[in-house]
């Protein structure tokens, strides 16, 4: 088993959907480590490490939390979840067979919209990422983008006609990353997408996207099915990505305008001294 620097141990991580944790409990692994989800009598999840003992729980946003260190701070805090008429679909995990660390970073990632996910978030004819904006927040441990932009022909499951969407991502932490976008039936408001992803071995993961959503029209079933669509698109690219790992070298793969997030990610990962998931762990840095 590999060592586990503070920076991949002290985090939180999903683990599950709460309703798919049966009274049985779960098993399942973190970071490489098997860990148990347990329910007790009266209900309380609780999360224990490989040696038993209790680990760092939280249950939010429809998920349980936990962390194998001590983490320095709580949870990141998504304020939407306290807006009454928001609704929350939850689609459960998915197996990737890739590093979490490259689930996020195509999550981040606009230019593959018109290609992957044709027709839905995007269109061939219209393939330009128009420039936005890309801070390291240090102060809050956050990467943030904004001002991102995309043409969008059916941007949500309750979109009707395409849409000049705008999105704001961000990074809460490095495996977990939300998105803010345009909501098609107020356009004041955002819909908020979350993919809490779990790093099972370092190339391997299960990613748990959620949406908070202004929408009174859709059934559940039609936003989680829209969901699925656009994830199962991207784990076909995901899987055939190589290295599985990803690499933090900035010579690593040359990057692009439309890749600002991405190098601001990697950049924000090598400063943090994260190496769960990237090639830097000694004797494998990329050449
Ligand atoms: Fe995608």
């Amino acid at each position: 088993m590999i060592d586990l620097e503070p920076a991949a141990r002290d985090d939180w991580y999903a683990l599950a959907r709460i309703e798919d944790v049966p009274r049985s409990g779960l098993d399942t692994r973190l970071l490489g480590r098997p860990v148990r989800v347990a329910r007790a009598q009266d209900g309380t999840i609780v999360a224990f490490g490989p040696d038993g003992e209790r680990l760092a729980t939280t249950i939010a946003y429809g998920h349980v939390f936990a962390s194998l260190g001590a983490p320095g701070k709580p949870l990141f805090a998504i304020p939407e979840f306290e807006e009454a008429d928001r609704r929350l679909a939850t689609c459960g995990a998915v197996r990737v067979r890739a590093s979490g660390l490259r689930l996020v970073e195509n999550f981040l990632d606009m230019a593959h919209f018109p290609f992957v996910h044709t027709d839905l978030l995007g269109i061939e004819e219209r393939p330009e990422v128009p420039d936005y904006e890309v801070e390291i927040r240090r102060d809050i441990d956050e990467v943030i983008a904004t001002r991102c932009r995309f043409w969008q022909p059916r941007a949500a499951a309750h979109a009707e006609g395409g849409q000049m969407s705008e999105y704001v991502y961000r990074v809460a932490t490095p495996f977990n990353v939300l998105l803010y976008k345009t909501c098609p039936s107020d356009p004041a408001r955002v819909d908020v997408i979350g993919l809490l992803v779990q790093p099972l071995e370092e190339d391997l993961s299960a990613a748990f996207a959620f949406v908070l959503v202004v929408d009174a029209v859709s059934s559940t079933t039609n936003i989680i099915r829209f969901q699925q669509t656009i994830f199962l698109q991207d784990r076909i690219i995901l899987e055939n990505q190589r290295p599985r790992l990803l690499p933090l070298s900035p010579r690593a793969e040359i990057p692009t305008r439309a890749d600002l997030s991405s190098v601001a990610y990697r950049r924000r990962l090598k400063e943090k001294g994260l190496r769960f998931g990237t090639l830097e762990r000694d004797g494998r840095a990329a050449p």
